[in-house]
């Protein structure tokens, strides 16, 4: 019986290590091919956000930071309701990519805050990036601006 061994080891290797990564027949890979990113930019900076735990420290839409306490920024890790009136959007993606390695403390003598912005540039594609600023930017509630 070690025939079927030698077949199912030969078939194996041919789905495995194929020439089109995977299957040796074109038309299998065409059904299989990835989900494409989706047409809504706002909606796909929604999904990276939540993706990249972005929401673990920001809270869910960028609504109200977790506790971070002696953190300048009142206690907590900052909401994001608010980042289009503060960046411009390449500002924005550049503050993502570096993160902010020193965090300022309310209290100079009190303890180190424990939560930093991590810094994401190794993670996060440029794609994802620019639909994350989008997703950021349309947080800001509507007419606010025009409150001002
Ligand atoms: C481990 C917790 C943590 C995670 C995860 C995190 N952040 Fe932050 N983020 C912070 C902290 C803390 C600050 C405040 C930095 C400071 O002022 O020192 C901050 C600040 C920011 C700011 C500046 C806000 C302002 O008012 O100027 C933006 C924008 C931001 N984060 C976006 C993001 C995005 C986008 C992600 C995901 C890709 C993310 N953060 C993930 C902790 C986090």
């Amino acid at each position: 019986m070690h025939w079927l061994l030698v077949i199912t080891c030969t078939l194996l290797l041919v789905i495995g290590c194929g020439p089109n990564g995977g299957s040796p027949l074109p038309a299998t890979r065409a059904q299989v091919k990835r989900p494409a990113p989706p047409a809504d930019p706002v909606q796909f900076g929604r999904q990276v956000f939540e993706k990249c735990g972005c929401v673990m420290c920001h809270g869910a839409d960028g609504k109200s930071g977790i506790a971070n306490p002696n953190a300048k920024t009142k206690d907590i890790v900052p909401p994001l309701t608010y980042v289009a009136e503060g960046y411009l959007p390449a500002e924005l993606k550049q503050f993502i990519r570096r993160g902010q390695p020193n965090i300022d403390k309310m209290n100079p003598n009190g303890p180190t805050p424990p939560f930093k912005m991590p810094s994401y540039g190794a993670w996060i594609s440029d794609v994802e990036l620019d639909a994350l600023q989008k997703y950021l930017f349309s947080l800001m509630p509507k007419g606010e601006k025009e409150a001002f």
